[in-house]
């Protein structure tokens, strides 16, 4: 299974170098049988590369620039991410949606310009609760995901692309989705990525209040390759015990 950790901007680089130099042993164990993506913010890719340097730990920066180089003061390209050791993004997480203003095409620009600079996305989606009170997830999904498609389609080679459902309104409240209409999802994902990209090579990950205590929902849900996780990565213990439930 795949486990990425989202740091979010809750430590210093400091914090993070500590918090994965004091656990090494412990994730290079977790990394023997599964994959573990760490994604910091920018300023701690270059030293937790070096940190890593000898492991199967993998580093993911949490956002990129939509442009490739120049005059865009404050942003950071993928070809800086992936020079100073990422080999992931973070891709239109809610946050950088709701907070930030990301629309489904600049997520989707952003992608795109990951992937030719040797970057995997990991494309974040979800609904807001309004939308889920209102039955709109799917249509939500299939907004989020089209222009997505599109720009891969649009690539020069086959790249690789991972896709985050997280519900937002399962982002750091506790709420998990219930089983059955998580599969549903899941199999609308498939079912979207067979009609607009037939020979993408995916993976489907969950995210959205993964803890200790709630990881038992999803493991009986067909096709899911992983989560990704916020809140429970920033305790070695806790992320460990997620990873060790599998
Ligand atoms: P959470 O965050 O695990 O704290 O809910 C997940 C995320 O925002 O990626």
């Amino acid at each position: 299974m795949i486990f990425v950790a989202n740091f979010k901007m809750m430590l210093t680089t400091p914090m993070i170098i500590k918090l994965v130099r004091e656990n090494l042993s412990g994730y290079k164990e977790l990394c023997a049988t599964n994959s573990i993506i760490l994604c910091p913010p920018a300023t701690a890719i270059r030293e937790l590369f070096s940190l890593l340097s000898n492991s199967c730990i993998k580093i993911g920066a949490q956002t990129c620039s939509s442009t490739t180089t120049g005059a865009f003061t404050g942003e950071i390209s993928p070809a800086d991410l992936a020079a100073c050791g990422a080999v992931y993004c973070l891709i239109g997480h809610s946050e950088r949606r709701n907070l930030f203003y990301e629309t489904s095409e600049t997520a989707a620009l952003k992608a795109s310009l990951a992937a030719n600079n040797n970057l995997i996305p990991i494309v974040c989606i979800g609904e807001k609760k309004e939308d889920h009170d209102r039955e709109n997830t799917l249509e939500i999904l299939d907004q989020q995901l089209n222009p997505v498609f599109q720009r891969f389609n649009e690539l020069e080679r086959e790249c690789e692309l991972y896709i985050a459902y997280e519900p937002v309104w399962a982002i750091g409240t506790g709420l998990t989705p219930r089983k059955e209409p998580l599969g549903n999802i899941f199999t609308h994902i498939r079912g979207l990525v067979a009609k607009k990209h037939k020979n993408l090579r995916y993976k489907l990950l969950y995210g959205g209040s993964v803890s200790s205590k709630t990881i038992s929902i999803f493991k009986e849900i067909d096709g899911l390759d992983g989560f990704l996780i916020g809140n429970a990565s920033l305790d070695f213990q806790e992320f460990k015990k997620i990873v060790d439930s599998f």
